[in-house]
């Protein structure tokens, strides 16, 4: 399958991800793309619901194991339902996220097994991989900063604290060193204009070959 047109993006809460995507959403559709965004976990109606239990404050006994694993259900469904028929009718799909924040999040942040993350993420997407993913760096620090502007109220994920981000930006770093050919990394202190910039410039280069 061409995966070229799949383009997740990942990095720490407030990053930007989803500033970006609602950027590269209209550039694309104002060219005249097809475009369909995803939001993970999410995107399916039983993957929304899945959502709803994972993000649900008052589930403070979630198991690690029981995370990994409705993040994994809420993907399966999602990659069958929508991203595989999509891909196949040259729609761009973009990615709020996808396995790389497992890892990220369940795997080094949680500390769960490195190998059985794995093993279930392999069988979660069916080995689908995003053409590009844009990793947006952001040090765990310019988390609080970045709540306190956007008067967001926290859920509970980002309740988990200080000491859990540092773990999780520990595993992104990894992640892209150990995929350079997938990742593109992005300072995430730059403006939101300079980083859309960026993205486009990539993404042409990606797709036509040239520089
Ligand atoms: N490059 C940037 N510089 C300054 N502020 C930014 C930048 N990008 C996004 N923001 C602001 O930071 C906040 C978080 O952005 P956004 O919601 O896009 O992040 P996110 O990565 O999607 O977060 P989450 O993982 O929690 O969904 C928003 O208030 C947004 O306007
Ligand atoms: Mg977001």
């Amino acid at each position: 399958m061409n995966t070229q047109r799949f383009i997740s993006f990942e990095g720490l809460d407030y990053s930007g991800k989803s500033t970006q995507i609602r950027l590269l959403e209209k550039y694309l559709t104002d060219r005249g793309y097809q475009v369909f965004t995803i939001r993970e976990p999410g995107g399916t109606t039983i993957s929304e619901k899945i959502r709803d239990i994972l993000l649900d404050k008052t589930h403070i006994n979630m198991t690690d194991r029981c995370e990994l694993f409705l993040y994994s259900a809420a993907r399966v469904q999602l990659v069958k339902e929508k991203i595989i028929p999509l891909l196949q009718k040259d729609y761009f799909i973009l990615a709020d996220r996808y396995v790389d924040s497992t890892t990220a999040y369940q795997g080094f942040g949680r500390g769960l097994d490195l190998n059985m993350v794995e093993q279930i993420n392999q069988a979660a997407t069916f080995g689908i991989l995003p053409g590009t993913t844009f990793y947006l760096r952001f040090a765990p620090e310019q988390i609080a900063r970045r709540m306190q502007k956007s008067g967001r109220e926290s859920d509970r994920l980002e309740s988990a604290g200080n000491a859990f981000y540092r773990k999780v930006f520990q595993g992104y770093e990894i992640l892209a060193e150990k995929n350079k050919d997938r990742f593109c990394v992005i300072d995430a202190n730059l403006s939101i204009e300079q980083i859309h910039h960026i993205v486009v410039k990539n993404l042409i280069q990606r797709t036509t070959g040239k520089p």
